[in-house]
């Protein structure tokens, strides 16, 4: 092999090489034309950050996210199936997660078990769920994630069906091993379905799902609840309504509608909506610490990574996701240094200079 990656991008040719040609165009894929897809990394490289002059010779990384300290404000996402990429799944991502002292939140399509991971590492852990049309499922997964300790529970709420993800169709990506996985939480849910994701999604999870169903999962769970997929002030102000602790804008990566704008993109419409009631997480896009700035001056009180954390796995276990999570650590921290901000609170509104601000 030849030299060690430097950045999240180089990372990813390494996964390219590593998996085969289904699973990398699985996890790298969007919906269609992969428009937002696109959107959600392009739109960062219209960003300009305005760097002011101060004193940086300490910079303080870290934050709190729900209460819980963390080195960084990078998270983990959910992505599903990491065996796919990593013999160890996702206990190697959430090891990762642990010793860079950062939140995980898994996803419902785990290949290891909620325990199992759990168990694995002292990581802060949140679960990723969507609503099934089958409640007792949900409210089962959700006393599951309860009992082994997970901080809070994330519902997902861009995937009333599963976008048309081209690449996936083509490569008739069946991820045939799931079958074999008795710890794959969906086999709660699943019978054969568990090997063809459009038609799992189809069956089990709930197209219905309306503002009064996050009501009753608020309702059955102490843990804080955060809704995932949110990109617009409209459903940000709903979400607040129905009592949900955070806001995660996203749009999954571009993998469901395809021209929904780049999360970057709405991420201060929505910060402008909440208005400081609960925190607002972004996701979408973030290759590079600049972006992590960027969010963050646009009123992200973290970000999360999906795909180079994937990436990372790939390449090099858990070993790699560390060393994704690092690197973009390193890169905010140089960028900081750049702008004058010595800790997160100094990064502000200012440091940034949109299209928006321009026209
Ligand atoms: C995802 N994402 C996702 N989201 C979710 O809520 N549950 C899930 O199971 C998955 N699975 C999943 C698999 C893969 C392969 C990808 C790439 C993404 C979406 C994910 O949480 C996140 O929103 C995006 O990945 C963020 O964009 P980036 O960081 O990948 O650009």
């Amino acid at each position: 092999m030849g030299a060690e990656p430097v950045n999240v991008n180089e990372f990813e040719k390494l996964a390219r090489q590593a998996l085969p040609k289904m699973f990398y165009d699985h996890y790298r894929g969007g919906a269609e034309d992969q428009h937002t897809l696109k959107e959600n990394v392009e739109a960062f490289q219209r960003i300009m950050i305005r760097p002011r002059i101060l004193d940086v010779s300490r910079i303080d990384l870290s934050t709190t996210v729900l209460g819980y300290k963390i080195s960084a404000p990078i998270m983990i996402a959910p992505t599903a199936r990491h065996k796919l990429a990593h013999p160890q799944g996702e206990v190697a991502t959430a090891r990762a997660a642990a010793s860079c002292n950062t939140i995980m939140v898994l996803s419902y399509m785990s290949t290891c078990t909620i325990e199992e991971v759990a168990s694995s590492c002292n990581a802060v852990l949140f679960f990723q769920i969507y609503m099934y049309k089958r409640r007792d499922i949900t409210a089962k997964l959700v006393q599951r994630a309860e009992t082994c300790g997970y901080k809070a529970i994330v519902l997902t709420v861009d995937t009333p069906r599963l976008g048309r993800r081209e690449a996936d169709i083509k490569n008739k990506m069946i991820a045939p091993q799931l079958k074999n996985f008795e710890g794959l939480i969906s086999t709660e849910v699943s019978s054969d379905d568990g090997s063809n994701v459009e038609a799992f999604v189809r069956n089990s999870f709930d197209a219905s799902l309306s503002w009064k169903d996050i009501g009753w999962l608020r309702s059955i769970t102490k843990l804080p609840l955060l809704i995932k997929g949110v990109v617009t002030h409209e459903d940000a102000l709903k979400a607040i309504e129905v009592g949900v602790d955070g806001i995660i804008v996203s749009n999954h990566g571009g993998r469901q509608l395809d021209y929904a704008p780049a999360t970057i993109s709405v991420l201060e419409e929505v910060v402008d909506a909440v208005k400081g009631k609960v925190p607002v997480l972004f996701d979408g896009g973030i290759r590079r610490g600049t972006d992590v700035f960027k969010a963050l001056a646009l009123g992200a009180q973290a970000v999360l990574i999906g795909r180079p954390a994937v990436y990372g796995l790939a390449a090099k276990g858990e070993d790699g996701v560390k060393r994704v999570i690092e690197m973009l650590k390193d890169e905010l921290e140089n960028t900081m240094a750049f702008s004058g901000c010595p800790t997160l609170k100094d990064i502000s509104r200012n440091h940034v200079r949109t299209q928006h601000d321009i026209l």
